[in-house]
């Protein structure tokens, strides 16, 4: 299928997340804001979920923010 480009298809690509875990100093802001794609394994932040899932990348773009030590990257 051609011609399926265009603001369509930006708005529906998925978006990753990803923790440096060299950063992380298991804070846990960002399970606190966004338990549906963090969580904290043994005083390190994972991500859950291979996409973040729908409705879920506002808090995920906050964990982001909120991340002291910047150790959460969104792709
Ligand atoms: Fe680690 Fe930052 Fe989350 S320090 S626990 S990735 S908010």
């Amino acid at each position: 299928m051609k011609n399926r480009g265009g603001p369509a298809l930006l708005k529906g690509r998925h978006m990753k997340a990803i923790v440096d875990e060299t950063l992380c100093i298991g804070c846990g802001l960002c399970e606190e804001v966004c338990p549906a794609v963090f969580e904290l394994v043994e005083g390190m932040a994972k991500v859950k979920v291979a996409d973040v899932p729908r409705g879920e990348e506002d808090c995920c773009r906050q964990a982001e923010d909120d991340c002291p030590v910047d150790a959460i990257a969104i792709e």
